[in-house]
């Protein structure tokens, strides 16, 4: 497969939602998921118990049987899912760093009582899991139904051979991540949504929708719609398979129609499976990009014997995606710079559960930054990211794996690759190859067996078969080794971690000119947000490392040195950085777990140092549990370099910002360097109001303004910032009175009642005036009343093991975070409170929906 496919091939995708509880389509009506009309939420009233490690280390045996029907339930908890039972904690000094130090190993098993109704007898019944950590095993009424190892994946299990309509059905499901391994958390438990679907017996199959837009043109484009129709009947039937277009606004709601899809039959064997294949013209596509994200659905229905027996429903877009090696990478002809993040799929305090809310938080925070791509780093995303990509107009990179043959731990995907690795790539490339943000897959990360030829061929023609609309590509760690091996023959792009500087070798080489390369993973610099040391830039008294942006591990760099890299090989498509935001676990340069300092680095001369540092480190045992590679901290609280990313993807945008902040009483006389990132290219920096110079920016080489010798006095610090002469943009700061007062901002007024929906609030330890006071950590107690709850707090500090549900926590370099929900289905409203001993408290009144 090759990039004329692609530059020709234009592809195209959707948004998977469906109705929900509607045999019949209605126009207007709202999808909450792509699929089968008659699909709904299955992620309330679970029964919970956790068996083997325990929370607090000791190990409780884990009865037989629990799929029994007869199972005493007395002493399990209630609860509703998306459900990471690791999360509470506690967190425990002697677990891994690299897995959070969160006690995520363990049994889990949950169960849960159903009807359907009498009147469903003789439909099928499914229910679909968007992803269950890990080896999980379900049974309905005490039978074994199936298993699903892979806990990133989405799969759908058949309950119908065992269901008993109109009487009670116990749905059992057993996970086990004592037989998993992990380099970062991972979560444990149901942590993302479950469906329950019902068809009639003859049905569009299990993510059996697959469009593509195989020439798009400036007035039209051709749609292809293929549909496998499944069969559950003990006789042959005629199937009549139709699709009409809708265009499909932000909220999922179909509104005009723009076409019909030619009708096709199909004559299908009893217990089988067909597939049509129908086409259409749509004229004047709305195409889906970055700033317009128009999407629109194509509902298929069923109909056998004039009867509409299922209606089924296809979110996508229509857009052109071009890689090329000498012209970057374009959408819909022009080019875009790959301005991308890589993250993993913890949201903080709320652990691995997914919450569309608390995602699109992210998202919209790196949306702002300038970002535009996402990499799913390292495993596939819950259906809900790629719906929110869809929406706000991100380009996603699909990965699959961390692992393949060859294990980077003992009990990670390796134990499961030679079994199950075709069965997860064909799941994530069946449920995705619809949206229109999915723009590449990727095979693997870093896979130690990243220069085997053969199996990186069979990983790649794996995903082409299933999607030959995107481009293959890896994440290597050894480019080198991956070109010289010609691995990388196998794949349409090749992702380079790190290494970009070797690119003019591959840039001559015959093999490889034509191949468009990408920087899969970048930067990885490390800081802790509002830290600024002198000395050294690491803190092994506190853990914290300084946030002036200039520290990172072997193979990474500073923002500024990876701008310059970039800048180097314009014809590249761009850059991931690692990471957008910090995530539980791998708290690199301060993990102590032998694994993320060892697994990667194929150099002996590296070996042996960071074998050194891992011995000091383990002397130390150093408490961090979360990383401190993300641009913006575990809380959602930007750092230093957001406004270097932002100054670098949003050119167009006035940006300045100045670092450190200006409390250093201790340093009175003495020198604090001072650095501006702006979108200007060159600024004045005033000291209480007195010039201490104007400095220049050269186009390609510098990415921050610096004046190294200001000597500190306290006072007001002022930049002004130029573009191409003109005044741009200004940031003060100020050194801040003693902290007296609370000031507190929600993201937001208003909240659903829907378990889902929430709101953030942000508190700041404030002066008199209400600045910010750097470096203050009072304890902030909150409480609410009214029809509300916390859910979470966080203050983005990397070395705390306060449990994130605590009410109480204190700030982190004057900034603390409380995550806040409206009871489910309360009416009203509720008010959050902050207070801090010796500091006027502050509150916030929130409406309910
Ligand atoms: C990369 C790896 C990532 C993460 C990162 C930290 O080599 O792919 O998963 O470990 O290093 O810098």
């Amino acid at each position: 497969m090759n990039k004329k496919m692609f530059s020709l091939n234009k592809s195209l995708t959707l948004l998977l939602c469906l109705t929900v509880g509607l045999s019949v389509f209605a126009q207007h009506t709202t999808i909450k998921r792509m699929g089968a009309a008659d699909t709904q939420s299955f992620d309330d009233n679970w029964l919970f118990s956790r068996f083997g490690s325990q929370a607090d280390g000791l190990v409780k045996e884990e009865p037989k049987n629990l799929e029994a029907v007869s199972t005493n339930e007395a002493n399990w908890e209630k609860l509703n899912l998306p459900h990471d039972w690791a999360i509470k904690g506690p967190f425990r000094i002697e677990l891994r760093g690299e897995t959070g130090k969160l006690p995520w190993k363990g049994i889990g098993w949950y169960r849960k009582h159903f009807t359907v109704p009498a009147s469903d007898s003789g439909k099928q019944i499914f229910v679909d899991f968007d992803g269950a950590m890990a080896n999980a095993k379900i049974y309905l009424n005490g039978n074994y139904v199936g298993t699903w190892p892979y806990g990133y994946n989405s799969f759908r299990m058949n309950l119908t051979p065992f269901l008993k309509f109109g009487q009670e059905n116990i749905l059992a499901v057993r996970l086990d991540t004592e037989n998993w391994d992990s380099r970062w958390y991972p979560g444990a438990g149901i942590y993302r949504h479950v469906w329950l679907v019902k068809t009639n017996p003859v049905h569009v199959g299990h993510w059996g929708t697959y469009i593509t837009t195989p020439n798009i043109r400036k007035d039209a484009a051709d749609i292809r719609v293929m549909v496998k129709v499944d069969n559950a009947t003990d006789k042959t039937v005629k199937a009549v398979v139709t699709t009409d277009l809708y265009e499909m606004d932000i909220h999922n709601t179909p509104k005009t129609k723009v076409g019909s899809l030619i009708t096709s039959t199909l004559e299908i064997k009893a217990n089988g499976t067909e597939e049509a294949e129908t086409h259409s013209v749509l004229n004047n596509p709305k195409l889906w990009d970055l700033k317009t994200p128009n999407r629109y659905v194509a509902q298929t229905k069923v109909s056998v014997d004039g009867k509409v027996v299922d209606t089924y429903n296809t979110p996508f877009g229509v857009r052109t995606i071009e890689f090329t090696p000498r012209n970057g990478f374009l959408l819909n002809g022009k080019r875009v710079e790959i301005f991308g993040t890589c993250n993993h799929h913890d949201l903080g305090a709320l652990g691995a559960a997914i919450n569309t809310s608390a995602l699109k938080r992210q998202l919209g925070m790196l949306k702002e930054m300038g970002c535009n791509s996402l990499r799913t780093s390292h495993n596939p995303p819950a259906p809900e990211l790629l719906e929110l990509a869809d929406k706000m107009g991100f380009l996603v990179w699909d990965e699959a794996f961390d692992a393949w043959k060859i294990g980077k731990k003992k009990l990670d995907y390796n134990l499961i690759f030679v079994e199950w690795h075709e069965k997860d790539l064909i799941a994530l490339t069946h449920r995705d190859r619809n949206n229109p943000s999915v723009f590449i897959w990727s095979i693997g990360n870093e896979v130690p067996d990243q220069q085997n030829v053969k199996l990186t061929k069979e990983l790649a023609d794996i995903m082409r078969s299933e999607d030959p609309t995107r481009p293959v590509s890896n994440g290597y760690n050894d480019p080198d080794g991956g070109r010289s091996s010609g691995a990388v023959v196998a794949l349409d792009v090749m992702g380079v971690n790190y290494f970009f500087d070797q690119q003019p070798k591959w840039d001559v080489d015959p093999r490889y000119e034509k191949k468009p390369t990408i920087g899969s993973e970048t930067a990885s610099t490390v800081s802790s947000r509002g830290e600024y040391f002198f000395d050294d830039k690491y803190n092994k008294t506190t853990w914290q490392i300084s946030s002036y942006d200039d520290a990172f591990p072997g193979w990474g760099c500073s923002p500024d040195i990876q701008f310059r890299t970039n800048a180097k090989y314009p014809h590249l498509l761009g850059e991931y950085v690692w990471t957008g935001f910090d995530y539980l676990g791998e708290p690199t340069p301060y993990n102590s777990d032998e694994t993320n300092l060892l697994n990667f680095r194929t150099d002996p001369s590296k070996q042996a140092e960071l074998e050194a540092k891992l011995a000091e480190l383990q002397k130390s045992n150093p408490p961090s549990r979360s990383s401190y590679f993300g641009i913006i901290d575990l809380a959602g609280f930007p750092k230093d370099r957001y406004y270097s990313y932002k100054s670098h993807w949003r050119p167009d945008v006035p940006t300045a910002h100045i670092l450190p902040h200006w409390n250093w009483s201790e340093r009175v006389g003495k020198v604090v360097p001072v650095h501006v990132y702006t979108s200007g290219d060159e600024g004045e920096l005033f000291l209480n109001g007195k010039s201490l110079g104007r400095k220049k920016m050269e186009a390609g080489k510098d990415f921050r303004l610096m004046w190294e010798d200001v000597v500190y006095a306290p006072g007001e610090l002022k930049v002004v910032c130029y573009k191409k002469g003109k005044k741009w943009a200004t940031d003060v700061v100020k050194t801040t009175g003693a902290a007296t007062k609370i000031k507190m901002a929600a993201d937001r007024t208003e909240v659903l009642a829907d378990d889902v929906d929430l709101v953030f609030i942000t508190v700041d330890i404030s002066d008199n005036e209400g600045l910010m006071v750097p470096r203050s950590n009072p304890l902030v107690k909150f409480s609410i009343e009214g029809a509300g709850e916390i859910v979470a707090t966080d203050n983005g500090d990397a070395t705390s093991f306060v449990p994130f549900q605590s009410t109480e926590r204190p700030a982190y370099n004057g900034k603390v975070l409380a995550i806040v929900k409206a009871k489910k289905e309360q009416k009203g409203q509720f008010t959050v409170k902050a207070e801090s001993e010796g500091l006027q408290a502050a509150a916030t009144t929130i409406r309910i929906k």
